[in-house]
Parts: C-alpha cells; structure tokens; sequence
C-alpha cells in the first residue's frame, strides 16, 4: 500500500475532524496544511481562520474545535493553537523514525506513482531543418526533457514529439542552394546558418534563382522525387546536427520521436473538409479560415486562424490543428502539452479554440507551457558579439571548457576522469540554470553564477552528493535496512526534508515546473551540510548512531541522484 505524503496524512485527519465538529465536508487538498517555518514546529494547519467566516465563529474557536475531535493515533502530538488560530503540529519521533527507515527499501523514496495514467503528447525542442538550434530551443530541449523525466516517474505514458520545421516555401531555395553548390567531400553542410543566409542572399539578388526556388517549391509539393530526394538530404544533414546537441546534452529524444512539419502533410486536406463540414470556416481574402471565439486584435477586429492559403498552400497553423487531431484521435492522447517559447502564446491559444469547436479535444487536456527569453549580461535577448544568434553547440563546448578550469582546481583524478566529469558538471550547469528558475521568467545567461560552487546551482548539488559518497564510501556500504535513530534537532531537519521528496516531484510535476524540484534539492543539500557540520556520522558515539547517521547520508544521496536524474542531470560519484 502507497503512503500519504506527511502533509496529506495530517490534512485527512483535520477533515475528519472538522466533520466530527462542524459536520463540514472539505476536500483534505483544501486543508491548507503545509511546512511549518516556526522554529519546533514542523507542520502547521491555517484553515481555521480561512473557515471562520464560513463558520460564523472566532477562528480561534474553530481551530479548539478540531483539536478536540483530531484522531492523531501516533503520528503528532495534539497541536498548540498559536496565534490567530494556527494549528502548530508537531510529529513523534517514533513515527517520523519509522516512516524515514521505510525510505531506505522504497526504490520510489516515497514518491507515488499516479493512480490514473495518462497518456500524454508532449511537443518539445522542435528546432527548424537547415538552422542551427538556438538557445530558445535550449530552453525547450531541456524543459521538456526534465517534463517527460517526471510525468514518466509518475507512472504516465509520455509520447514525445519533436516538431521539426521541415516544410514551406523556405525549402525551394534551399533545395536549389544544394543542389547549385552541394557540399565538397564528406563534411557535409557543417554551417547551418551560413548555408541558410547564403541561400536567402542568392533569392533576394538573382532573380533566376528566385524562380527556379519557387518552382521547386511547386515541384516538392507536389512529391517530384528527386526533389524529395534532396530534401531528405537537408533534413538528415539537420538531424545529424540536432542528434549531436541531444546527445551533448542529455536529452532522451531520438530519431523515432520526430515527427516533423512534412509528417502532417496527408492529414492537411481532411482538417479543412472537418472545419468546412463543421461550419466553422469562412473565406477571407480567398483564404480558408476559422475566426475563434474571443480573439481580437487592438482593433477590435476578429483574429483568424489561417486553414488554407488563398495559393491552397498550408502554413504554420494549419499543420498545428492537423497535428492536435492526429495525436489525439489517431494516437488516443488524453493530454497536449506544447513546450514552446511564451511569443507563441497566442498561437497555441488560437489552434486549441479551433480544436475545441472542431471537436478534437473532448475529454482532452491541452496545455502550453510556455517560457522565457535567454538574456545576455546585457539584458538583452542573447546574441554574439557579432550580433548573430548563439550556436547551441558552441555554448555547449564553452560550458565544457569552463567547467573543466572550475573542476581542474582540486582533483586528484585521471585525465580521463577528469573530462567525464568536466562534462557533466559543465552540461549540468546549462541545463540547472535553466530549470531553477520560474519557466515564464527570462534568465539571464551568466557563467559564473552557473558555475558557483554555492547557492542554488548544480554543481553545488553535485560537490554535495560527491561529499556524501566520499562518506558513504568509508561507511563501507553499512547503511543496509539500519533504522533511522532521531536524536539531534538536525537529524529530525534532515528526515523532515527527505520525507518531502514525493511532495516537491509531485508539485514539479502538476505544474511543469521543474524549478520546484530544483528548490527542494538546494534545501536538502542545505540541511544535509548542517547535518553533517553538528552530527558526527563516522565517528558517531555508538554503532546504532553511526548506523542510523550512514543511512540518513544514503538517502540523501539517492534523493539527490533521483532528482537530479528527473532533472536531467548527472551526479558523478567523484568531484
Ligand atoms: N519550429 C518552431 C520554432 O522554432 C517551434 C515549433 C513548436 N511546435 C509546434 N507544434 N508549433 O519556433
């Protein structure tokens, strides 16, 4: 059987009693206890005074009346009603000792899995064929990597998509571009965007080319192979260069996870027969077109979502209601989340509308989760000194090389070593100071808060777990089932924070958002390195202490690992 998370387990028996005293129904979610800041408190219940109005009594009377109907059995002393009508728990070393040992042979470290799996599309990195990947496509390879980490660990099924643009009229002129001036030897393209502005250059001076690129356009439309031919050149030639980032990074995609722009090709006509047959549809200005509900331009004007193009063409929203309606009507998606830059907003917003009149979305949850801009130390949106957007890749061999001198310091390991671990420290840095902050927030990009070996930041996490292995390490893998002893007011801080492990992965996880976790991490290094600086763990003043000091270092350690691994990040043994 699954347990209650400490919070719930506490908020259930204050419903029970509220119906014992006021006969009030309450949902225990509703319940409003949460972790205490006061000093020797360790939970506290504020619905009291939320509950006083409703109830027509003094908040304080309200709070009386549950403490004289809580049913605690041995979980927490009866509470002290503070304040304005506070419920301050406090919770028994005995079961707090238990319920921290029963850590130690749970492989999920008391993280529920969900009783009702979902299975859920989730749209993310999604960088253009033929253009380096940039840092908003960064943002969205690593958020949703930590997203489809998490909602896998609750139990759900996660069908990852990467929406590769992979269509339009750009690929005319890229096609001929190749095709005029294909790349010399094996090398390939090698520059994704120089190849990209070259091509652009050539359509805007040469008017030949300008023609030849539009009618290739007509030619790949209309599925001429050698035409296609080409193309699929471009987009191995792009995928290639995506697969290197993903592999640098960590992130789980593959090529079976991309289902690209062109994917959605045969699916087009049949979304504009459905919105025509639905009535949804109006012509404007010879273009096929859904006017949603409530969405008006400055103006007061309608906004319209663009079906079909006045040449029969399909652009950018099209192929995004094509897209909702496949997965969840060919593929049964109970959820669409769309982890795409916060501009898109508006956009998403638009395609669910249409979705929802269409009739796509019955029973289905669709989410964008939107986020910020990567800022420069200017506070600008990111660019090179030269103007130009940052190439993923090389910030990613910067990070790499920056870690490397930040690790380098203070080890006694082998080169070989030393560079797995430059990687993991440099990697992890990127992608935590991506994912420890607020999603919608911009962050600005800065080395050197990334790589502080202090505050919330991974590689403080990782110096933290490496220390605890160090230990663990001279513990000689002792910890086995030993029961957790709490004798010291750090030892309880430590068991507390462990015990919140589900609750923080389930807060990350209920709003994508990452950063939760990454907060709780922090805390729990935190309160490890207090721990550690007032309990002797190896020197432990009887082998039952020691015992119960070496399991508590081994669950932090795991916690640690676990999370970071949810993170996407990983924790190397040495540092
Ligand atoms: N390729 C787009 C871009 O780089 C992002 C695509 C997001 N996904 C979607 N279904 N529209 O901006």
């Amino acid at each position: 059987m699954q347990q209650l998370e400490v919070s719930e387990e506490l908020a259930r028996r204050v419903v029970a009693a509220l119906r014992r005293a006021f006969d009030l129904d309450l949902d225990p979610a509703a319940a409003l206890v949460t972790v205490s800041t006061r000093d020797g408190v360790d939970y506290q219940c504020n619905l009291a005074m939320s509950l006083g109005k409703r109830l027509g009594k003094p908040p304080r009377e309200v709070a009386a009346g549950i403490v004289g109907h809580l049913d605690l059995d041995d979980v927490a002393d009866p509470p002290e009603i503070a304040g304005p009508g506070f419920l301050n728990f406090v919770l028994r070393r005995e079961w707090l000792e238990q319920r921290v040992t029963g850590l130690a042979g749970d492989d999920r470290l008391g993280v529920p899995e969900a009783a009702q799996p979902r299975r859920i599309a989730l749209d993310y990195s999604s960088p253009n064929v033929a253009k380096e990947m940039h840092v908003g496509h960064l943002r969205s390879s690593v958020i949703g990597d930590a997203i489809t980490r998490l909602l896998r660990f609750a139990g759900h099924e996660v069908l990852p998509h990467n929406h590769l643009g992979d269509w339009g009229t750009p690929f005319g002129m890229l096609i001929e571009h190749l095709l005029d001036e294909p790349p010399a030897g094996h090398s390939g393209i090698g520059d994704l965007n120089a190849f990209y502005q070259a091509a652009r250059q050539k359509f805007d001076a040469d008017e030949a080319f300008a023609t030849r690129s539009r009618e290739r356009v007509v030619k790949l439309q209309s599925g001429d192979a050698g035409t296609l031919a080409t193309w699929q050149e471009l987009v191995d030639e792009s995928t290639r260069h995506f697969n290197a980032v993903y592999r640098q990074l960590g992130i789980t995609l593959t090529d079976a996870d991309i289902y690209g722009e062109s994917f959605y090709n045969p699916y087009l006509a049949k979304v504009v027969d459905e919105l025509e047959a639905d009535g949804l549809t109006e012509i404007s200005d010879g273009a096929v077109c859904v006017f949603p509900e409530g969405f008006r331009n400055r103006e007061g004007d309608r906004l319209p979502l663009i079906v079909r193009k006045r040449d029969g063409g399909y652009g950018y929203a099209a192929t995004d209601l094509a897209t909702a309606r496949y997965w969840t009507t060919e593929r049964g998606a109970t959820d669409l989340l769309y982890v795409v830059g916060t501009p898109q907003a508006q956009h998403f917003a638009m395609v669910f509308a249409v979705c929802r009149a269409a009739g796509w979305l019955d029973g289905v949850h669709a989410e964008h989760i939107g986020f910020g801009s990567v800022l420069g130390a200017d506070g600008k949106v990111m660019r090179t000194r030269a103007g130009e957007t940052i190439k993923l890749a090389d910030l990613l061999d910067e990070a790499v090389a920056q870690a490397a001198e930040v690790v380098a310091e203070r080890s006694e390991l082998s080169a070989d070593e030393q560079r797995e671990v430059a990687r993991a420290v440099g990697i992890g840095a990127v992608k935590y100071a991506d994912l420890s902050g607020d999603r919608e927030r911009d962050y600005v990009f800065d080395w050197d808060r990334m790589l502080a070996k202090e505050g919330n930041t991974s590689v403080y996490l990782q110096y933290a777990h490496a220390r605890i292995e160090s230990i663990l390490t001279k513990a000689n893998g002792e910890a086995g089932n030993a029961p957790v002893l709490l004798t010291e007011p750090a030892e309880r801080a430590l068991a507390l924070t462990l015990l919140r492990f589900g609750e923080a992965v389930h807060a990350a996880t209920k709003s994508y958002a990452p950063h939760k976790l990454c907060t709780y991490l922090y805390d729990t290094a935190v309160t490890f390195s207090r721990f550690y600086e007032q309990c002797p763990v190896l020197a432990a003043e009887t082998p039952e202490l020691r015992a119960s000091r070496v399991q508590l270092a081994t669950l932090t350690s795991r916690t640690l690992v676990k999370g970071l691994e949810l993170l996407g990040i990983e924790a190397p043994p040495h540092l």
